[in-house]
């Protein structure tokens, strides 16, 4: 840069030379801007403008190229929106005026384009990258027949030119300094190449301030790039690089973040594959210099901070970008643009494809040479519970035992199976959208003794031989190169013995089927039960002590070009991958042949396969921290709930027409931590049943069939129930309260019919109004039903004081009161064992459902001797389910673990913490305009400043809540409240990592705008 005095342009300079040159007036607005002082220019006709003033030492041709060139973009007319050119009132492109210094400056106009900078998106989804590759790509596609001299410059923004970097390396501190050194190396290395690339005028600076997006706030796509300034004739793919360097910044993984934006602008501009061959080096070379020109801006600009505004989000990304495997990036940019990711992957199959392998091969000793498939995906039944195969004697005695009845076959499989037992921390990073594991297993395990001889494949050079670290320890781990005529590949033999590494030196050849070593023991495995790991390699990175044999879901298609099936050799049909349904099949079948009315979760609906403990697993590994799921109660697949399940069906199952511990032994645990007054059980199957035995239960003793219920309350499917549940009768495809259901309105002391902690008097007029209403008919009261907080109702906690005098009222009009706890019981709500309890009520008859059972489909209807008796009329109660063996087991292992884990307690620690944590975020988050509950049973609702709701924000949040691997769900009145009520064994770490990303989403554009 030149020295000369900058004379700053100040608005209203810039105002008056927008009048003297354009005859334009209005609003003035400084933007900012690297060269140019720019303004926007707002005229009382709503035109907006752009003026732009050139610096003291700007040339006049480079800006009349930059006039021509959005001219050219104009007139080509091709879709794309650009700024207009305006002339000046001597119908001249550029005006000229000097300033105090006496310097010559020019002075441009162009119109304004509306939009949002890309920068000011949130979040960045994949959509939005991917046309914002698109947009480069039209605007160097479209630029093809534009040339002007200026294009052929020097410039330092210019990635080809970008080795002026290296004469300002000591201004950085040695960390720094080895990092662009780096980069600069592989440039260096690869220039001749990178030199023969093709080349054209491309716009050379889409960073997040010169792109704009339109207001779409859910799936926003780039409506421009404006800012010609930096155009110039380069290497195509340095445009991708620039647009990809700035778009990384500020992710978590800038690799994947990279990938949409290389297919959009490959769907333009058909990127070749040796362009793709310098994108890693030529986005890092674009940092460089970005972080090179800010360290030079520091000591010459102090105050210009559109400078130096993407140093430290460059700093962030050049460290973790040199962390990525160049060829790593290249396979993934190669598949993003539909070539196989590894270049060799066709060949390689064409090789395999002519050739005959076999097993005798490999274990020349075994006889057995036919393959006995193993599955031991997420799904695996055959895996069974997380306890039983982490125990390794369980895991061998269940491997044995297959491998009797099948003792002419090899276990083996795996390739590209999904694993859920990879669950250390080495297999787990942030990703954008959450937490991201290794699941997807690269190669086959081969089960057999330890001590089993393997031999080599294929004639080769033996390149590593290393104890590895494995899941659960350190395994022998054999490479070895084989080298064809036109490439070479590898092969990977895991978890040998330690005297097989010993025995087998680097550069040692070897022969195929010459022995190169045995199998481990259990500690020379990993600690673990023997067995061989056998991978294929076209390419492994030189990472020769620490290859991955399991890989990222979202990486799998890279993954599997680079480690292709070892099945290709061997062609066993028992090798061949599990055949699973996948979503849209299951989806369609569904559709079709499974209940018109059953919903499903979510936008993108969810395969899930597997639970453990607060998680939901997917077909692919994936955890979802599940926050909706009070039915496991206890933890999903409670391990002491599953063993008293699988032990009591492997002796008996069958109605409670006989005597038996097990429904004597639940009832006995109930009774202990019930009102004594509720003495009398009766056992069935679901929430639903329970409340229509109540329902029979109140005609028997009252004669009555009047029912008081809340507005918004649920209380189950059957006929008798869905007429007491004004969720459904009120809802959609319901047709009103029947006759004799009696509904008071939902009492929500935040938004109800009465408001403020006072009103549960009138809330208590309400029900005392219904009751004359029933009299006024000459009938009596049947009963009242309610959830001591409601829960469809958006968890509705009831105001204090009113269960009470409720009670009471109908308790005087001869109805019986019962409490609906099938979703709030078991211990939930933490300060007590019961909802009524919270209430300081005894009710007559109590219904428990959900969590009983864990699952297990197990309910109860407790009550008074004297319902008992009176509903004991001389006709039978037959349930054939109702009080089963297994089921009562199943009860009694939730009670237990519930008493013995202190869950009690543990909700009430979590909850309160957690619902703490939620006010504290509603004062960042107007949005919440109220957090409820009690225990873990809390409730966010979300409204405007009118309180009015909001329930596409709400289903927004629980999506996105899902895109980042946490469940839950949003019901209420009007579907604006999030219901929380996880697994009652959901951490306060949990708990933290819903706040995160409660956090990260209420910062998102929707969320922000209501
Ligand atoms: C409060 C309440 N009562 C009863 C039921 C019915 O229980 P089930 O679905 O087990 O029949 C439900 C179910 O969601 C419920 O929430």
């Amino acid at each position: 840069m030149k020295d000369f005095t900058i004379i700053k342009i100040k608005s209203n300079r810039a105002a008056d030379i927008a009048r003297q040159f354009y005859g334009i007036e209005g609003s003035i607005e400084p933007l900012p801007g690297e060269l140019d002082f720019n303004f926007k220019i707002t005229t009382d006709k709503n035109r907006t403008f752009i003026l732009k003033v050139s610096r003291p030492d700007e040339k006049p041709d480079y800006l009349n190229f930059q006039q021509e060139l959005l001219l050219h973009l104009e007139q080509k007319n091709c879709g794309l929106i650009v700024p207009k050119v305006i002339k000046n009132k001597e119908d001249k492109y550029i005006s000229t005026f000097k300033d105090k210094a006496g310097n010559k400056r020019y002075v441009r106009l162009i119109t304004y384009i509306p939009g949002r900078l890309y920068s000011d998106i949130n979040p960045k989804c994949d959509l939005l990258k991917y046309s914002l590759g698109e947009q480069c790509g039209s605007i160097a596609l479209t630029l093809k027949d534009f040339d002007h001299p200026c294009a052929y410059r020097t410039f330092e923004w210019d990635i080809a030119q970008s080795l002026w970097t290296e004469k300002h390396l000591s201004l950085f501190p040695d960390d720094k300094r080895e990092i662009i050194e780096y980069f600069q190396g592989l440039f260096k290395a690869n220039n001749k190449s990178y030199g023969n690339l093709r080349k054209g005028l491309v716009h050379n600076d889409a960073n997040d301030y010169n792109v704009i997006v339109d207001d779409n706030l859910i799936s926003p796509k780039v409506r421009a790039i404006i800012d010609y300034g930096d155009a110039i004739y380069t290497q195509i793919i340095n445009d991708l690089a620039v647009a990809c360097a700035y778009a990384i910044m500020n992710q978590n993984n800038p690799l994947a973040s990279a990938l949409p934006i290389v297919k959009g602008f490959h769907n333009v501009v058909n990127l070749m594959p040796e362009e793709l061959e310098h994108l890693y080096t030529a986005i890092a070379m674009r940092l460089v210099i970005s972080v090179t020109k800010s360290a030079m801006n520091k000591i010459l600009e102090q105050d210009n901070e559109y400078l130096q505004v993407s140093e430290k989000p460059a700093w962030d990304v050049l460290y973790k970008w040199k962390e990525i495997l160049p060829h790593f990036a290249l396979y993934s940019f190669r598949a993003a643009c539909g070539f196989t990711p590894h270049p060799n992957e066709d060949e390689f199959k064409q090789w395999a494809n002519c050739q005959s392998f076999s097993l005798n091969t490999l274990f020349s000793e075994v006889q057995n040479k036919e393959i006995y498939p193993l599955d031991l995906s997420v799904s695996s039944t055959w895996l069974g519970h997380q306890q039983d195969y982490n125990n390794p004697k369980i895991f061998q005695f269940k491997l044995e035992q297959l491998q009797s009845e099948h003792p002419d076959k090899i276990l083996a499989g795996g390739y590209l199976e999904p694993r859920y037992f990879y669950d250390t921390h080495n297999f787990s990073k942030p990703g954008d959208s959450g937490c991201e594991r290794r699941t997807i297993h690269l190669g086959i395990d081969f089960w057999m003794p330890h001590n089993t001889a393997v031999h080599a494949l294929y004639d080769g050079e033996v390149i590593t031989a290393v104890n590895q670290k494995c899941v659960k320890g350190y395994g022998g781990l054999l490479i070895i190169k084989h080298t064809l005529q036109k490439f070479c590949f590898y092969t990977l033999y895991g978890h040998l013995s330690k005297k097989s590494i010993d025995e087998n030196k680097l550069g040692k050849k070897v022969k195929a089927g010459e022995k190169i070593g045995s199998l481990g023991n259990f500690s020379e495995n990993g600690n673990w039960i023997p067995h061989l790991h056998f991978q294929l390699l076209l390419d492994c990175f030189n990472l020769k002590d620490d290859f991955p044999g399991v890989g990222y879901h979202s990486q799998i298609n890279v993954m599997k070009s680079v480690c292709p099936d070892p099945n290709l050799l061997f062609k066993s049909t028992a090798l061949l991958p599990k055949q699973e349904n996948d979503k849209a099949v299951l989806k369609t079948f569904r559709k079709k042949h499974l209940g018109k009315s059953l919903s499903l979760q979510y936008k993108e609906p969810l395969k899930i396969v597997r639970g453990d403990r607060v998680y939901l697993i997917d077909e692919n590994g994936r955890k979802y921290l599940d926050t909706v799921n009070n039915v496991a109660h206890v933890g999903h697949e409670n391990y002491r709930v599953v063993k008293a399940i699988r032990e009591q069906i492997s002796v008996l199952n069958t109605n409670s027409r006989y005597l038996h511990e097990n429904i004597n032994k639940l009832a006995g645990n109930l009774l202990e931590i019930l009102p004594e007054e509720l003495s009398v059980l009766h056992f069935v199957n679901s929430g639903s049943e329970a409340n229509e035995l109540a329902i029979r239960m109140v005609k028997a003793v009252t004669g009555s069939r009047e029912f008081i219920v809340s507005e918004v309350g649920y209380h189950g499917n059957s006929n008798a129930c869905i007429d007491i549940s004004s969720y459904k009768f009120d809802g959609k495809g319901g047709s009103g309260a029947p006759e004799h259901t009696h509904v008071f309105p939902l009492p929500d002391v935040f938004r109800g019919k009465y408001r403020g902690r006072k009103s549960e008097s009138m809330y208590v007029k309400e029900v005392e109004k219904l009751i004359d209403g029933i009299h006024k008919k000459n009938r009596k009261v049947g009963a009242l039903m309610v959830e001591p907080i409601i829960s469809c109702g958006g968890q509705i906690e009831l105001p204090q004081g009113f269960l009470l005098a409720v009670y009471k009222a109908v308790r005087k009009a001869g109805g019986l009161c019962i409490s609906d706890e099938v979703q709030v019981g078991c211990g939930r709500v933490g300060e007590t064992f019961w909802g009524f309890q919270l209430h300081g009520v005894v009710p007559d008859i109590v219904t428990i459902g959900k969590p009983l059972g864990n699952g297990h489909p197990l309910a109860a209807v407790v009550c008074t001797q004297r319902v008992a008796e009176k509903f004991a009329n001389g006709m039978e109660y037959f349930n054939t389910f109702g009080g089963n063996p297994v089921s009562c087991a199943a009860g009694n292992a939730v009670l237990e673990t519930v008493k013995y884990e202190n869950l009690q307690a543990h909700a009430l620690k979590v909850g309160t913490y957690l619902k703490h944590q939620l006010d504290n975020l509603s004062k960042k988050f107007p949005i919440i305009g109220h957090v409820r509950g009690h225990g873990l049973f809390l409730g966010v609702e979300l409204v405007d400043a009118q309180l009015n709701p909001l329930p596409e924000h709400a289903d927004y949040l629980v999506n996105r809540m899902k895109d980042h691997g946490v469940l839950m769900s949003a019901d209420g009145l009007d579907n604006n409240v999030i219901k929380i009520k996880p697994p009652m064994v959901f951490s306060q770490k949990n708990a933290d990592t819903v706040l995160l990303y409660l956090e990260k989403i209420l910062r998102e554009n929707f969320m922000t705008n209501y």
